[in-house]
């Protein structure tokens, strides 16, 4: 309840009008208004866009739809609409009691400044024991929204759990426009961040993933435009969920013209138990408006991520090499050895042993769980490798996959009972190898364990932390009444042990992947350095799956590996170059058989990598621009430029050549357009005015297909 007395309070972002109900929250560039109805009890959205003051907020109506007696009362405005009521929308809150029944019949008892830019909003059911916070927090200086709902049981103890079948993070109520258009990515195993743009239906568009991880096929962020956005104007709106396990976003737009996304982890049908007093923290989901077109919410999503997700946002990530391409997974300590002094000879900063060091790893039919050095591959242990890669001058890494186990393993033959899978049902086998429930602790535990014993003895600097298979008859161990909540209780296991091996081990640095990019979320990377984008190393591909990571991921996480010619995945040859201008384009990594490649090309990567470390920070921690993207012309090109506009570096590909007219100058973007730009390899200078204005000449690239370049401008005088 708000003690306040005065009728207008502001909180940093938040500011409130007491008597009409009103609260709003307010960045630089956009403002969100709902309203507090405490006898009807709801929460309903005024507005979120441009800003407005708070007087003519408070003044603003709220929307209704018409008032039949077939129609929804406030569908598609309420901040949190619960089953329940005159309400036929989808819900955010869907519960079943201990008495069988559904339907919540909400109240609102008040608002609670948390602290500054913080504020929760106390609703609670008229009659039944459940309350929910809804909570609203805007970051010192920053441009999003973050939205997460607590949920508590509030009955005696003795009571009976009562089970949230859908709690939401938020709803997001869009506001009124004549059209919309909808942006998300779909694809698959090495074909991930497919981006897609198309209305969304009239009804209810369900992105979702029903695997237990986030997972290639979807992704838990969409993009709202008003249907006129471009990359670098018009409005749109945009919002993630933070969440690793099973997902569900609805884009809601029903026949009266109102759109809005529901974020929520869990698919339909996975139950969380509450039992009394029990309390539910939701993940969070981050949204944010921008005026300014989808560039400029993907740049506010890059900084959102690079301040206040990741766990070392000003560090700059290590150029490493990993082992996988190269030698799968027939690892020996000989080969790790030879791959490893190459990969320092071109100043390379990380060694990364894949996998096939363990256990049985002969290949992958057995040896997940037995996490012991390969007795026949490492017959010393890993610690002469180590201690040689350290004495290279680089740090070391080794790849693991502590979430699962084969079958052919002493742990499974230990510890049967340990995985997901029902004991009744076929326990399907993916790649072999079945999934370790990480939502039990003595599961969490072993891991722990072992993972202490391998980093402390081996002065690991780096995990590769790989998930290789979805969830398949998956189930809770002693079938309690939320049999399936291990699709999102796994994830939060998961996130557990992360935090505490990182808390054990402060300097160590981890690298996220779920077969490439199968689980990419802002809650992985709430506990990654980087992330493994895509199995799939071919250049040219990799140029679409990066656009479409891009949207809402900043390049300093995006690892990228320069691999061998042909792509062993798609057999396409791609120069050196453009294999590495491809990857520079992110965190540059080599991954490719490096005993075999010639001495011109040795001496082409030194030279690239030394580029690479000198337009790191600017690539890593600048603010991206994607200039053209890929597929839409004969150009893909992305602008880097540091924060204060000194550094700018731009990336030109031409994946297919073809005879034709000259290309369109590129037309740069937040220069200083006053000040002076010199090319610091050709040495030409141009004023920021000219650079945006009429554009960069597209510098001469090579004949033949897969021909690039890279730009260097640095502002002079
Ligand atoms: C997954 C990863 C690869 C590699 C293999 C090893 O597919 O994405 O990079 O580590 O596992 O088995």
């Amino acid at each position: 309840m708000s003690a306040q007395t005065t009728a207008q309070l502001h909180h940093g972002a938040v500011e409130i009008d007491e008597p009409s109900g009103t609260v709003l929250l307010r960045t630089a560039t956009w403002c969100y208004v709902l309203r507090v109805d405490f006898d009807e009890g709801t929460v309903r959205h005024v507005h979120w866009g441009a800003p407005l003051p708070l007087a003519d907020a408070a003044r603003l109506p709220v929307w209704a739809e018409h008032d039949d007696s077939f129609a929804g009362r406030s569908d598609g405005v309420e901040e949190y609409p619960v089953e329940g009521g005159a309400r036929f929308g989808v819900p955010a809150l869907e519960v079943r009691f201990a008495d069988g029944s559904n339907p919540v019949e909400p109240g609102v008892e008040g608002w609670r400044i948390v602290r500054e830019s913080h504020v929760a909003i106390l609703q609670r059911d008229r009659s039944r024991p459940l309350a929910w916070e809804l909570h609203y927090r805007v970051q010192p200086g920053g441009d999003m929204l973050e939205r997460w709902t607590e949920l508590t049981h509030t009955g005696q103890a003795g009571a009976q759990a009562l089970l949230l079948r859908r709690s939401a993070a938020a709803h997001w109520p869009l506001p009124q426009r004549a059209d919309w258009r909808l942006s998300s990515v779909h694809g698959g195993w090495s074909a991930e961040n497919r981006l897609e743009r198309c209305p969304p239906a009239v009804g209810e568009t369900t992105l979702t993933s029903r695997r237990g991880h986030t997972g290639h096929h979807a992704a838990p962020w969409v993009m709202l435009d008003a249907a006129g956005a471009a990359e670098e104007s018009g409005e749109v709106w945009a919002m993630a969920l933070a969440a690793g396990g099973s997902w569900r976003l609805t884009v809601q737009r029903t026949a009266a013209g109102r759109v809005g996304v529901v974020a929520s982890e869990g698919h339909e049908g996975v139950e969380i138990a509450l039992p009394p007093g029990g309390r539910h923290i939701t993940p969070v989901s981050v949204a944010v408006y921008s005026p300014d077109g989808f560039g400029a919410v993907s740049r506010a999503f890059h900084t959102y991520v690079r301040r206040h997700v990741l766990p070392h946002p000003d560090e700059l990530r290590p150029i490493l090499y990993n082992s996988w391409e190269a030698t799968s997974f027939e690892v020996s300590e000989e080969n790790q050895l030879a791959l490893a002094r190459r990969a320092a000879d071109l100043g390379v900063e990380l060694f990364v042993v894949d996998d096939g060091w363990f256990g049985t790893r002969d290949d992958d039919r057995s040896g997940l769980g037995d996490w012991t050095p390969h007795p026949r591959r490492f017959p010393r242990g890993l610690r002469p490798l180590a201690d040689e890669v350290h004495r290279l001058g680089m740090a070391f890494g080794v790849w693991v996959e502590p979430e699962m186990v084969n079958a052919d393993s002493d742990l499974y033959r230990a510890h049967p009972d340990w995985v997901v899978h029902l004991p009744d049902r076929s326990a399907t086998e993916l790649r072999h190898q079945l999934v370790l429930d990480f939502s039990r602790s003595e599961v969490t535990d072993w891991a722990y364990g072992w993972l202490c014993d391998l980093i402390g003895d081996h002065d690991v600097d780096f995990l590769k932390w790989d998930f290789n298979r979805s969830f398949t008859e998956a189930g809770a161990h002693a079938g309690g009444p939320d049999a399936r909540s291990v699709y999102v209780e796994h994830a939060r296991g998961l996130y557990r042990l992360l935090d505490r091996l990182r808390a054990t081990f402060p300097r160590l640095r981890v690298e996220g992947c779920a077969g490439g990019g199968g689980r990419i979320d802002l809650g992985m990377l709430g506990r990654s350095d980087q992330v493994w984008t895509s199995d799939n190393t071919d250049a040219v591909d990799r140029l679409t799956i990066q656009h479409g990571f891009g949207q809402i991921h900043p390049a300093a996480v995006m690892s990228a590996w320069v691999t061998d010619s042909p792509n062993p995945l798609t057999g396409r040859a791609v120069p050196l170059a453009f294999r590495f201008h491809s990857a520079m384009a992110g965190v540059l990594g080599l991954g490719g058989d490096l005993t075999k490649w010639s001495a011109r090309e040795l001496s082409e990567a030194a030279r690239l990598v030394a580029q690479y470390k000198d337009i790191r920070p600017v690539v890593q921690h600048g603010l991206q621009y994607r200039l053209l993207a890929p597929g839409q012309g004969s150009l893909t090109a992305v602008q880097y430029a540091s924060a204060d506009a000194d550094r700018v570096v731009v990336f030109v590909w031409r994946p297919t050549a073809s005879f034709g007219p000259g290309h369109p100058p590129l037309r740069l973007r937040a220069l200083d357009v006053r000040g002076r730009y010199r090319d610091e390899d050709t040495g030409a200078v141009w004023t920021g005015q000219t650079l945006m204005g009429y554009g960069l000449p597209v510098p001469r690239l090579p004949a033949g297909d897969c021909a690039s370049a890279l730009v260097r401008l640095r502002r002079v005088g």
